[in-house]
């Protein structure tokens, strides 16, 4: 807390070649980050990618086997209790206890934390009330859904407030809604000046929080910059189509490439097409002018539509563009690896 003003401006996070090696795999292979101070960090990659991994070794939960780590300039392996003293954990893995009410679960980490029993009471009532769970704030937490278990653990992690929260995929099979009540309390923890470094596998998470994304991929960044610079590298959005008939796919792709000027990906579904939208090249049109344009042509030339969506582009579009083969394909390969080093 002292030192935070200080930070403001400054880098709370920076590695340069940060390397961990398991067997025969090098689950983070060179690693250069650097998270300003202040802000939301978007860590974004399949599954396997690493993530876990750096979030890990910036916790000081794992050595790391080659380069750097500096948390607000404390080196992680030198200095692992200064670096511990300013930053909490949310694990991708929930670490509340399953026979504990809401209020037990926070009362009891307070104390831990060193609250005396007015202050961890008093503490675990405001949490429970803004993260809406004053109402199940007596039921054991093995009785809560999913969304609630989240935001119970998020509350758990700032019963301090951190200068730095590590939350690992926090909303990952999560609904819509609770979702967005995850994203909310993220909002405020920045606003209230903690730095989050967000590891997600959604491109539209790490594009509604993160002011900067580091795209990784088999332990390396493969791409960084503000959502935006990424979007445009990527496309805007990305139109998804659905055919009555299989046999009129072809066309759909012509007819779409033409209007779009953009690649047209066959999906394993033998009715549907992905398009990326490409401002540029198109003239800087509207993404939602040119999908509408996409699909008269579509009706124009007969062919029939079920379905019509424009969106932003999946995790997996944004792979396919900056790596030519799909998130998944990159998954296998690590498995593929597993299975040689077993
Ligand atoms: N303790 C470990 N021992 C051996 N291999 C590990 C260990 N932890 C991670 N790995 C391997 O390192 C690679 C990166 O794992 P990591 O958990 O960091 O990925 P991730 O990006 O967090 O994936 P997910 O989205 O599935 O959580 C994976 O291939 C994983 O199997
Ligand atoms: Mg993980």
């Amino acid at each position: 807390m002292r030192e935070r003003t200080a930070d403001r401006g400054g880098a709370a996070i920076e590695t340069s070649g940060l390397v961990k090696v398991f067997g025969e795999q090098r689950a983070v292979d060179g690693v250069d980050l650097t998270v300003p101070a202040g802000t939301v960090y978007g860590v974004l990659g399949p599954n396997g990618a690493g993530k876990t991994t750096v979030v890990r070794m910036l916790a000081t939960l794992l050595r790391p086997d080659g380069g750097e780590a500096r948390v607000f300039g404390h080196d992680v392996a030198r200095e692992p209790d200064r670096v511990r003293a300013r930053v909490s954990l949310t694990g991708q893995y929930a670490s509340v206890d399953e026979d504990l009410t809401g209020t037990e679960n926070l009362v009891l980490l307070a104390r831990l934390l060193g609250h005396r029993k007015p202050a961890a009471r008093e503490r675990a009532a405001r949490l429970l009330d803004a993260f809406g769970l004053a109402e199940a704030a007596d039921r054991q937490a093995k009785n809560y859904s999913g969304g609630m278990r989240r935001r119970l653990d998020i509350a758990a992690s700032i019963l301090n407030t951190p200068d730095l929260l590590f939350l690992d995929e926090p909303t990952t099979g999560l609904d819509p809604r609770s979702r967005n009540q995850v994203w909310d309390i993220v909002r405020v923890v920045v606003a209230q000046g903690t730095t989050v470094l967000l590891t997600t596998q959604y491109l539209e998470e790490a594009d509604q929080l993160a002011g900067r994304i580091a795209v990784i991929d088999r332990g390396r960044v493969i791409a960084e910059g503000t959502p935006g610079e990424l979007k445009s590298s990527v496309g805007a959005g990305a139109v998804h189509v659905r055919l009555r008939d299989p046999g009129q796919r072809a066309e759909a792709r012509r007819v779409l490439a033409m209007v779009l000027k953009a690649p047209v990906q066959l999906a394993a579904d033998p009715v549907a097409l992905t398009a990326r939208v490409m401002p540029e090249g198109a003239g800087a049109t509207e993404p939602a002018v040119l999908a509408a344009r996409a699909l008269a042509e579509l009706a124009g030339q007969g062919i029939t539509v079920d379905d019509f969506s424009l969106g932003q582009p999946s995790l997996d579009e944004v792979f396919l563009a900056l790596t030519g083969k799909s998130a998944g394909e990159s998954t296998e390969r690590h498995d593929e690896k597993r299975e040689a080093a077993a």
